[in-house]
């Protein structure tokens, strides 16, 4: 039987596209770290993919991507719990209690619903409104105590502590759901496009030249950091100045995520000197990095029966804490589960 503890940690990510550095420095790298000290359960969210439209097949293939990219990044299927949300039914269920649980004008304030929904939002998914309690469910299934995640996902954040103290408050079961905490990295946890920095590197980004995916090639890595937005000043010598410069803060952001090195001896390694060095040392970094993660990724993409394997010994881990707290919800919200 698999025991959470008092440091246990959920995240997940989304099977819709190429990963790319964002995903990686805001979340997954984080991952890695945080195994040795908590357990782990790592999601692969395929029921949030479809809340906007998915092709069945590419959304199967990315599933396993995404499996494969959270093995070649440095998880360990040993230690950490890999699967997918739709094999654990228990998320579907426990999300529609907090459909009940939440309240309309909660989700109404959700700014990720308001971007993905655009001005359109009639035609929205319904999922896509209630999206944020399936992800308190994902959470607090496992009771997690900690949620790595990138910046844009602090407000789902906040709405989880919200569900989880409402569900503890109007059920009377006092300190039943743990409040997670956030994990939420200073430098790292938004990365923007690389052709404006005023906008989050994003998987739906139509802009192949706005991110570089963990399955790009060194060619493509270089040739998008070569045309990678810059300013027309020389690297500045102080912080106050490169924050103004959203594009050159992003990708100092980007190499001290890479290299380890902390942002202000970047800055004082380039200050005064044209960008051109800084992105050739810049690519190099990123490739030094990146082609190993992409040639395992591509390699465990050739042997799909054994991440199908990862993922059922995952889910049937998973299976285990996640039909012990959802029995307990039957319980304390007074419904019968009647079941052989
Ligand atoms: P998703 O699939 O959009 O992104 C996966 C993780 O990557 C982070 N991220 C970024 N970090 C830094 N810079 C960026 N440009 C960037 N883009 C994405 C995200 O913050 C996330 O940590 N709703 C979530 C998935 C989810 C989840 C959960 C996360 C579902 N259930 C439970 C944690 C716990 C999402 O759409 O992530």
């Amino acid at each position: 039987m698999i025991e959470t503890n008092s440091r246990t940690i959920l995240s997940g990510v989304q099977p819709s596209g190429d990963l790319h550095i964002g995903n990686y420095l805001g979340a997954i790298k984080n991952f890695v770290k945080m195994q040795n000290d908590f357990k782990c359960f790592f999601c692969v969210v395929d029921l949030h993919a479809i809340t906007v439209k998915q092709n069945p097949e590419l959304l199967s293939r990315n599933t396993l991507e995404v499996v494969a990219t959270y093995i070649a990044s440095g998880i360990n299927p040993e230690k950490s719990v890999i699967f997918n949300q739709s094999s654990v039914s228990a998320h579907a269920e426990l999300s529609w209690i907090f459909n009940c649980v939440t309240r309309m004008g909660w989700l109404s304030r959700m700014t990720q619903f308001k971007d993905k929904a655009g001005k359109d939002r009639e035609n929205a998914s319904s999922g896509l409104f209630i999206y944020p309690n399936l992800m308190a469910a994902d959470i607090l299934l496992y009771k997690a105590t900690h949620v790595p995640v990138g910046n844009d996902q602090k407000q789902h954040l906040e709405l989880t502590r919200d569900i989880a103290q409402k569900f503890n408050r109007d059920f009377n079961c006092e300190k039943f759901f743990p409040i997670p905490e956030p994990i939420i990295e200073d430098n790292t946890s938004r990365i923007m496009s690389l052709k404006d920095g005023n906008q989050k590197m994003s998987k739906s980004d139509l802009s192949d030249n706005s991110r570089i995916s963990m399955t790009d090639e060194t060619d493509s890595i270089v040739k998008k950091i070569k045309k990678a937005k810059t300013a027309d000043v020389n690297m500045p010598s102080t912080m106050n100045e490169i924050l103004k410069l959203s594009e050159i803060n992003n990708l100092l952001n980007i190499y001290s995520g890479f290299s380890g090195k902390e942002k202000k001896i970047l800055i004082n390694e380039y200050q005064g000197k044209n960008f051109s060095k800084f992105k050739e040392d810049l690519s190099e970094i990123l490739v030094d990095v990146i082609n190993p993660i992409s040639s395992e990724i591509k390699k465990l993409m050739q042997d799909q029966k054994f991440l199908k394997r990862i993922m059922l010994e995952g889910t049937n881990k998973a299976n285990q804490v996640a039909k012990k707290t959802i029995n307990d919800v039957y319980d304390i919200v007074g419904l019968i589960r009647n079941e052989t």
